[in-house]
């Protein structure tokens, strides 16, 4: 704990991701504060160079104010802050609105993307410093954070969000940058896409509607839900990013309670049975084959999570290769799908070299499996044991900022924090180089 004025200060806890962004304090188990990775901003209307308003968090986006772009912060293809000073909004809003504490009384600890750049880092330092007061910073990659949500110092973290999905080996509690693989093919943004063009399909063309587009009018003479008349509206002004960013919270509402992955590979074709869903204008849509045959991507035999396991691993030291295939962690909301991770080991297991036995069952807390596996890939042609752990369901959402969450309560990180004063000696290039390699 830092001291400030005598009193103990926890750390403020931030996880960032293109989806949404965890914050919260240290030693907390789950994020206080979950805001959407986007900003609401409008033009003056006197000077269109001059942004007049900016909007943050899900009530205020959710608003249809004519003339708003939603922008998301973080850049599509790299994960990496992709306008700093939308994001100095963002974490004004977290520290006023949501956390209710002040930047300049806490320690910031924050995750960062493991591919992230020295430029990128240096600017979000000099940002949290010299902008918000921040009175001492650490920045942590997520999966060395993951590890830790999951005690370990050396795993193998799969880690699929919202805008891709990045496979890292950790080793000692340090990122091997030269073994992660990020892929945007394989992203929950993906299946959202692919869902919302299959409910276009089954409308004839009709794309889903923004609850902002219509207002159901009910029948005076017959009262019953069916009775009620939608009637479509436009409200002038509404830009194009509001309404696709409108329609895609529902797709991924829809998403979380309609897709399954197939737990062995095998997607029925003719009798999958149909699941009826009521879109918020009352018109049902029905679903069957698609809820599997949509997440089949994510186990696709060129890119799927499965086969970047294997190339991450392979391009680690041949004597880690054992270990990591007995320490992997599955984390990030797109693994929550269920049946991802049963069959994420069924994959794993195909494709690992040779002779894997599995043990079931998966889901359960940091529990394994336990395959034994004949290895070609290290130094012995014994069999060796492989383990896969997977974590459970809150643990998989939040891994990161858990992990940053306990990394920054403990006693013995207290000395590991960047503080203003070895900002101010140092710079921005060579305190992150030294204290967050
Ligand atoms: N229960 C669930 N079932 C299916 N998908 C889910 C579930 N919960 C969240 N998701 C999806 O997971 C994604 C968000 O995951 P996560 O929070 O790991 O992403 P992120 O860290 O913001 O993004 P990224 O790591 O790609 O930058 C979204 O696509 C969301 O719709
Ligand atoms: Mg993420």
């Amino acid at each position: 704990m830092n001291t400030f004025g005598g009193d103990e200060v926890g750390a403020v806890v931030i996880d960032v991701g293109t989806h949404t962004i965890k914050a919260g304090f240290a030693g907390e188990e789950n994020p206080k504060a979950i805001i959407p990775s986007v900003i609401g901003t409008v033009f003056d209307s006197d000077d269109k160079s001059k942004i007049s308003s900016y909007y943050v968090g899900n009530k205020e986006i959710s608003f249809a104010r004519p003339g708003m772009e939603v922008q998301n912060i973080f850049n599509s293809d790299t994960g990496e802050i992709q306008n700093i000073d939308y994001f100095e909004k963002a974490l004004n809003y977290i520290y006023d609105e949501r956390l209710g504490v002040k930047p300049n009384e806490h320690p910031l600890l924050m995750s960062e993307d493991p591919l992230c750049s020295s430029s990128g880092r240096e600017k979000l330092a000099s940002l949290v410093f010299e902008k918000c007061n921040i009175p001492s910073f650490f920045l942590s990659k997520q999966p060395v954070l993951s590890c830790f949500a999951n005690g370990k110092y050396t795993a193998l973290v799969v880690d699929s969000g919202h805008n891709a999905t990045t496979v890292t080996s950790v080793h000692d509690g340090l990122a091997l940058r030269q073994s992660t693989i990020k892929t945007t093919k394989v992203c929950g943004k993906v299946l959202d896409e692919d869902l919302r063009n299959l409910v276009k399909t089954k409308r004839g063309g009709k794309d889903i509607l923004a609850p902002h587009q219509f207002t159901k009018q009910r029948s005076s003479q017959q009262p019953s839900s069916k009775s009620t008349k939608i009637v479509e509206h436009h409200i002038d002004g509404l830009t194009q990013s509001f309404n696709d960013y409108s329609i895609n919270r529902i797709v991924g509402d829809m998403k979380i309670n309609l897709l399954r992955a197939s737990e062995d590979g095998a997607v029925q074709t003719g009798n999958t049975p149909l699941v009826s869903f009521e879109l918020n204008d009352g018109n049902d849509i029905e679903i069957g084959l698609e809820r599997f045959s949509i997440c089949e991507r994510l186990f696709n035999h060129e890119y799927g999570l499965a086969k970047l396991t294997c190339d991450s691993i392979n391009k680690c030291d041949v004597d880690l290769r054992k270990e990591l295939y007995s320490n992997i962690l599955l984390v990030g909301g797109n693994t929550l799908i269920p049946g991802v991770p049963t069959r994420y080991e069924h994959e794993l297991i195909r494709m690992a070299p040779n002779n894997v036995k599995v043990k079931h069952p998966l889901n359960t807390k940091i529990s394994a499996n336990i395959h034994t596996l004949s290895t070609s890939m290290g130094n012995s042609s014994t069999q060796s044991t492989m383990q896969t752990a997977v974590a459970q369901l809150q643990e998989r959402k939040y891994a990161s900022f858990i992990g940053g969450s306990i990394l920054a309560s403990l006693g013995s990180f207290q000395s590991m924090w960047i503080s203003k004063s070895e900002f101010d000696e140092m710079g921005a290039a060579q305190c992150l180089a030294k204290k967050c390699p």
